[in-house]
């Protein structure tokens, strides 16, 4: 689809998204952007509709009203091309979900293959070299079964990229680990970040977002509450409901 995005304009642009699930409303009005290259993150709360923004931009979900673009395409469109967003957008959830009888190089190697239809030696370059980068070379032709959490989801993580995406996409992928190994996902993140990846993390590490990120939203029941650069809203949060939940995890 042609559009007139360019790069100095945000890559993810949303504004008032509400989605509902039957009665229930749990985007109330969320309005963000991010620019290239910047790395937002979004806390808050269990139940706040993190996830279910992170799916809407994706169009996992549809949007009940409201706005969501991505260098310029509206994602809600009926005639949106859910594949030429998929390769813009990875996705990086809690569960990696690897397919457990192909080995870490298979996993990475799939997508570009199968979806795109790319040719397998210069795949197996690229997932070679991706693998690599998230620190797991030598662990090509291990099955995801015999790799640690954290390994896992580092190979997840290569597999998104391996789609050669502009924007990544976090939802809490280091919930669900063994402390030990949280640290080693935390640190590719950290990096692809630095590579200039434009990221939207949602996350409960609070000292990796004011790392990392260039703005934090803090969000609660559907609303985005409070948002700033993390100096600002880690130390001095307005809202008395950012102050406490910032209590409570800091
Ligand atoms: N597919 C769905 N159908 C019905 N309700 C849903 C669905 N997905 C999420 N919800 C509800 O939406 C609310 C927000 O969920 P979620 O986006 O997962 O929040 P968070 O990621 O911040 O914990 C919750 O009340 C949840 O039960
Ligand atoms: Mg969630």
């Amino acid at each position: 689809m042609a559009t007139s995005w360019t790069p100095d304009q945000p890559i993810v642009q949303c504004v008032d998204v509400r989605k509902s699930f039957g009665a229930l409303e749990v985007l109330k009005g969320i309005s963000l952007s991010v620019r290239k290259g910047e790395v937002i993150c979004i806390i808050g709360p269990s139940g706040s509709g993190k996830s279910t923004l992170i799916r809407c931009i994706n169009a996992l979900q549809p949007i009940s009203s409201g706005s969501i673009q991505i260098e310029g395409i509206e994602v809600s469109d009926p005639r949106l091309d859910k594949l030429a967003l998929r390769r813009k957008v990875g996705m990086v959830f809690q569960q990696y979900n690897l397919f457990p009888h192909k080995t870490a190089l298979q996993n990475v190697m799939m997508a570009p293959i199968h979806v795109l239809g790319q040719k397998r030696a210069e795949v197996e370059a690229r997932a070679r070299a991706l693998l690599a980068k998230v620190r797991l070379a030598g662990k090509e032709d291990t099955y995801p079964g015999e790799l640690s959490g954290g390994q896992q989801q580092r190979v997840a993580i290569a597999r998104s990229l391996a789609m050669r995406p502009d924007i990544m996409l976090f939802d809490e992928v280091t919930a669900a680990l063994d402390p030990e190994t949280v640290k080693e996902v935390l640190v590719t993140i950290r990096e692809l970040a630095e590579d200039g990846m434009t990221c939207i993390l949602v996350t409960h590490e609070m000292n990796f977002a004011r790392e990392v990120a260039d703005h934090v939203y803090f969000t609660d029941r559907g609303v985005i509450v409070e948002h700033g650069p993390p100096a600002t809203l880690f130390t001095a949060a307005k809202d008395e409901r950012t102050q406490q939940f910032l209590s409570q995890v800091l």
